[in-house]
C-alpha cells in the first residue's frame, strides 16, 4: 500500500471538508416509508474510458422516526438501461442483484456511499456495480460517537446494526417500486463494516433487535439478505482479545502503523460528482477515547479504522494481560466444536497448539501458493518453504512475526475504557463500557460498568448463524489479509468455518501480503456475486 503515507492527512482532509447536504433537524420529524419513485436526478460515472448513467435516488431517510436522519438514509441508484433495455449484464430490471455496501469504519457513523472514486482514485464499488446491472441500495448508519442535541448517545450498540435492518426492511417493503430484487441483497462491508455486513447476514429476522426497529419506525418486512462480502471483518469483539494473544501474543512490541484506509463510502460521499460528507454529526469536538478515534499527532478525531501509531514495546503490564489473554482462548475455540470440511476436528490443546492453528497454516499455504502463482517473490521470506514451484511449508513464528501487532493488550476491551469498542458499548448517557468478563474484572478506569450481554450478543454474528427464528445468509465471501493485525486471523477462519459447517456456501481467503483494506478485488467480488446471482 504505497499510499499509505499521505492517508492520514487525505481522511483529515475529508473528514474537515465543509459538509453541506446532510444538515439534521434539531426535531427528527416522521418520516414517510414510502418510495418515491420520481424523485430522482441522473447521474454519470466512467469506467475504464466508458461513461455510463443511472438514476440516482438519494437521502432517503429508511425509518418514519430517525435518532439521526443524517445518517438513517439510503441512497438507490439504478442503470438508465434498465428503461430502455430489457437486460444489463443478463439481468433484467426485476430480478437485478442489489449491492448494499455499507460505509462503517471504526463502528463511527458511516454516511449513505455515493458512486465516486475510492481513496485510490478508483471508480469505487458502487461505480462497478452500476456498470455490471447491479442496482446499488448504499445504506447510511448511525456510529458510536453520535450525539443528540441534549448531548445523548445515539449511535451505541446496537444502533449500527437496526439502521441496516431497517434499511434492508425499506427496500423490501417497497420491492414493487424499487428496480431490483430484494431477494438478492448482497451487503457489502470493510472492517467494523465488514463487522455489520456480517452480522447483517447472520441475524436475519431475529426478534432481538424487533424492539429497536419497531422504536425507530422501521418498515415492517424482513430483514434477511441473501449474501455477504465482509473484507477483514472487525467482529466476534467479546473474543477478540484472546484470539488476538493467542495468535500474536509471542510478539512484544507493537508495530508502527498508518491509520486504514476510510471505508468505500467515505471517500466516495467526498470525492462523487456534487457530493458532500456527511459530517460525523454530533461527534465530540475533542478526541473522542477510543482508540480508533484518536488521531495521534494531530489529535483530531478522525472516523476511520484504527489510529496511526509509531509502535514501540508493550509494558510489562500488558504482557502479563496477554499471557492471561491468550490462556482462555483454547477453551473457547474448543467449546465452538468447529471441524474442518471433512470432519476433522479442529481444536487446540492447552498450550494453544493444535489442528485449528494448523488450519489456519494451511490456508496461509494456499495464500502463498496463489501469490508464487501470480508472481509474487517470496525467496526473502525465510519462514515460507517453496519447493520446485510449490509452497510447502510455513514457519509459524516466522509468519507471526513478518504480520506483526498493530495493538497492545487487550486490542479491544481496553482496560481504562479507551478503546473504540469500548466506546460502541456505551449508553445513552455513559460513553464506554466493558463487553468482556476479562475487561470488567481487570478494570483499570476506576468506574468501568459492562454492557449487557444482550447487547454483547446482538452485536456478534457467532450468536446467530443457523439460530431459531433466524433466516442466515446462504452466501458468504469472507477476506482477510495475510498481515492484517487489527484483529486475529483467528476470527474471520472461525467466523468461516462455522458458517461452512452449518451448510452455508463460503467462499474464504486470506489475501497474501494485503494489509487491513476492502473492495480490493472488485473484478473477484462482482464475478462471485454473478454466480451466486445469475
Ligand atoms: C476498525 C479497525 C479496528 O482496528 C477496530 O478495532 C475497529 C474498526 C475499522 O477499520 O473499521
Amino acid at each position: 500500500m504505497k499510499k499509505t503515507a499521505i492517508l492520514p492527512a487525505l481522511a483529515l482532509a475529508l473528514f474537515l471538508a465543509p459538509c453541506a447536504s446532510f444538515a439534521a433537524p434539531s426535531t427528527p420529524g416522521s418520516y414517510s416509508l414510502d418510495f418515491d419513485a420520481t424523485k430522482y436526478t441522473v447521474q454519470t460515472s466512467t469506467l475504464d474510458g466508458k461513461t455510463f448513467s443511472y438514476r440516482a435516488y438519494e437521502g432517503i431517510v429508511y425509518v418514519q422516526h430517525p435518532l439521526d436522519p443524517a445518517y438513517e438514509t439510503i441512497n438507490i441508484y439504478v442503470p438508465v438501461e434498465y428503461y430502455s433495455a430489457r437486460t444489463v449484464g443478463g439481468y433484467t430490471i426485476d430480478n437485478a442483484p442489489i449491492f448494499f455496501p455499507n460505509s462503517v469504519g471504526g463502528y463511527m457513523p458511516g454516511a449513505a456511499a455515493k458512486p465516486g472514486l475510492d481513496f485510490e482514485g478508483k471508480p469505487n464499488a458502487l461505480v462497478v456495480a452500476l456498470s455490471r446491472g447491479l442496482i446499488v441500495a448504499a445504506p447510511g448508519a448511525r456510529g458510536r460517537t453520535l450525539q443528540d442535541g441534549s448531548g445523548r448517545y445515539t449511535g451505541k450498540a446496537p444502533a449500527a446494526i437496526v439502521d441496516l435492518k431497517a434499511a434492508v426492511r425499506y427496500l423490501r417493503f417497497n420491492d414493487k417500486l424499487i428496480p431490483g430484487s430484494s431477494e438478492r441483497i448482497i451487503s457489502n462491508g470493510t472492517s467494523a463494516g465488514g463487522g455489520l455486513s456480517a452480522l447483517l447476514g447472520a441475524s436475519g429476522d431475529n426478534a432481538d433487535y424487533e424492539p429497536y426497529l419497531k422504536a425507530l419506525g422501521a418498515a415492517n418486512a424482513r430483514d434477511d439478505v441473501y449474501a455477504v462480502s465482509a473484507y477483514c471483518p472487525i467482529t466476534n469483539l467479546d473474543n477478540a482479545d484472546s484470539a488476538y494473544e493467542w495468535l500474536l501474543g509471542g510478539l512484544t512490541e507493537t508495530k508502527a502503523s498508518t491509520m486504514g484506509p476510510p471505508p468505500a463510502g467515505a471517500a466516495a460521499a467526498a470525492t462523487g460528482a456534487g457530493a458532500a460528507m456527511a459530517p460525523p454529526a454530533g461527534m465530540p469536538a475533542a478526541a473522542p477515547t477510543g482508540a480508533m478515534g484518536a488521531a495521534g499527532a494531530t489529535g483530531a478525531a478522525l472516523p476511520f479504522g484504527a489510529p496511526p501509531s509509531s509502535g514501540g514495546p508493550m509494558t510489562a503490564e500488558q504482557l502479563a494481560v496477554s499471557a492471561r489473554l491468550k490462556a482462555l482462548f483454547p477453551a473457547y475455540l474448543d467449546g465452538l466444536g468447529l471441524r474442518k470440511a471433512d470432519g476433522t476436528a479442529l481444536a487446540l490443546d492447552a498450550s494453544g497448539d493444535g489442528s485449528f492453528r494448523d488450519y489456519l497454516k494451511s490456508l496461509l499455504i494456499a495464500s502463498a501458493q496463489t501469490a508464487l502463482k501470480g508472481g509474487a517473490d517470496l525467496s526473502k521470506l525465510d519462514w515460507v518453504t517453496i519447493k520446485d514451484g510449490v509452497v510447502t511449508d510455513i514457519d509459524w513464528a516466522g509468519y507471526v512475526k513478518y504480520c506483526g501487532r498493530k495493538k497492545a493488550a487487550p486490542s479491544f476491551d481496553g482496560l481504562d475504557l479507551s478503546s473504540g469498542e469500548n466506546s460502541l458499548f456505551g449508553t445513552m448517557s455513559v460513553n464506554a463500557q466493558h463487553f468482556t468478563a476479562f475487561g470488567l474484572a481487570n478494570d483499570a478506569s476506576g468506574t468501568g460498568a459492562m454492557a449487557s450481554a444482550d447487547l454483547v450478543r446482538m452485536m456478534n454474528p457467532m450468536a446467530y448463524i443457523g439460530a431459531k427464528g433466524t433466516t442466515t445468509s446462504k452466501y458468504w465471501r469472507i477476506r482477510h489479509g495475510t498481515v492484517d493485525s487489527d484483529t486475529a486471523i483467528a476470527i474471520p477462519a472461525i467466523l468461516a468455518t462455522r458458517l461452512g459447517n452449518g451448510g452455508y456456501s463460503v467462499d474464504f481467503a486470506l489475501p497474501w501480503d494485503r494489509p487491513h483494506s476492502g473492495d480490493y478485488d472488485l473484478e473477484e467480488l462482482f464475478t462471485w456475486i454473478d454466480g451466486i446471482c445469475r
